[in-house]
């Protein structure tokens, strides 16, 4: 057999072998089989020098030529090798990476617990749509044409008579337009209002309103409902504070206040030295509306009250500046 075939043998062969090894051992063997001081490629190697120069030439090329892919070959499996050897050792009792879990913002945890505050005393928590149109946000709330809020300059429109909601009253007519007293009824929602941005104002902004119509529902209601609902939202020692106040859908109407969170009513700079700090608003509903959604005043009675969520939130976890929520800053929103 002349070296020209006895070279094409072996590489077949060895490249069958070289597929076939398991494990650096075998590769070891391999590698003093084909390319050891006697591998049968080395072997063939050292007698290429005694051909003739042109066989020499075209033999000695190929020789090097294997045994370059034979030594390139053996260097990619032993490296898989240890690679899989790598896995093996691998400890599947070693702890893991634990994820970072997200979690609910602020705004959102304290209005599933006024929800559910509310939902204690019988109030049903239904939606409203956030795009109005002027008849629900004004009108049917007995608010005057030329009344200042249904300024453009104070309110988003998207279109003659279609404004972005500034507060979640409409839903009030919305609900009591489709449905027939008895009602006990709390939205929370986002609210619009073109306010210039500072520490206490967002043009975007939460409310939650309530609303309970029926036979015989008073003021002292109204008071009921309220004081227990601050009470256990910030602490069963605070004092509730109803003064006169004026709102188109209400009558009478009230500003409601909380004693002072943070002096316990002495007077500091969080209350302006009052002692009180203002948290809502609220009032019977006006005999007007109740005509609007065609409920016979005569016959029934109602209150409602709206306030923001922000200013809760604020509140509740000493949060001086409204931007805060909507920065998105996970130093912030860790707190909670
Ligand atoms: N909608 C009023 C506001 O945005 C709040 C309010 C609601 C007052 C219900 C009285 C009754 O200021």
């Amino acid at each position: 057999m002349n070296l020209k075939t006895q070279l094409k043998r072996l590489a077949e062969e060895a490249f069958l072998s070289l597929k076939r090894t398991k494990g650096k051992e075998e590769l070891e063997n391999f590698r003093i089989a084909y390319l050891g001081r006697k591998g049968t490629l080395t072997r063939i190697l050292r007698r290429i020098k005694d051909l003739p120069l042109e066989e020499r030439k075209v033999i000695g090329k190929r020789a090097n030529g294997l045994k370059q892919q034979l030594e390139e070959g053996l260097k990619l499996r032993l490296s898989r090798v240890e690679e899989r050897r790598k896995v093996e050792r691998f400890d599947i009792t070693l702890p893991g990476i634990k994820p970072r879990l997200g979690h609910l913002h602020p705004i959102t945890l304290i209005s599933e617990e006024i929800r559910g505050t509310f939902q204690e005393l019988g109030f049903e928590m239904v939606a409203g749509p956030e795009i109005e149109t002027e008849y629900y946000n004004f009108e049917a709330l007995n608010f005057p044409p030329e009344h200042p809020a249904r300024d453009s300059f104070d309110s988003f429109y998207l279109a003659p008579e279609i404004l972005l909601r500034s507060h979640t009253s409409p839903v009030q007519i919305r609900v009591m337009e489709k449905r027939k007293p008895p009602l006990r009824i709390i939205t929370i929602g986002r609210c619009y209002r073109r306010d210039a941005i500072d520490a206490s104002h967002f043009p975007v902004f939460h409310q939650i309103e309530g609303l309970m119509v029926g036979e015989k529902i008073s003021f002292s209601h109204l008071k009921g409902v309220l004081t227990y609902f601050l009470q256990k939202i910030f602490s069963p020692d605070i004092r509730v504070r109803f003064l006169p106040s004026y709102f188109p859908f209400t009558e009478p109407s009230a500003e409601v206040s909380i004693s002072c969170i943070f002096c316990k009513g002495a007077g500091c700079s969080s209350c302006g030295g009052s002692g009180w700090i203002e948290i809502l608003g609220a009032g019977m509903i006006n005999p007007m509306v109740l005509r609007k959604v065609k409920y016979d005043p005569e016959k029934f009675t109602g209150f409602a009250f709206g306030m923001g969520i922000e200013r809760i939130a604020m509140l509740k976890h000493r949060i001086s500046d409204i931007r805060l929520f909507w920065e998105n800053d996970l130093r912030f929103l860790e707190q909670f």
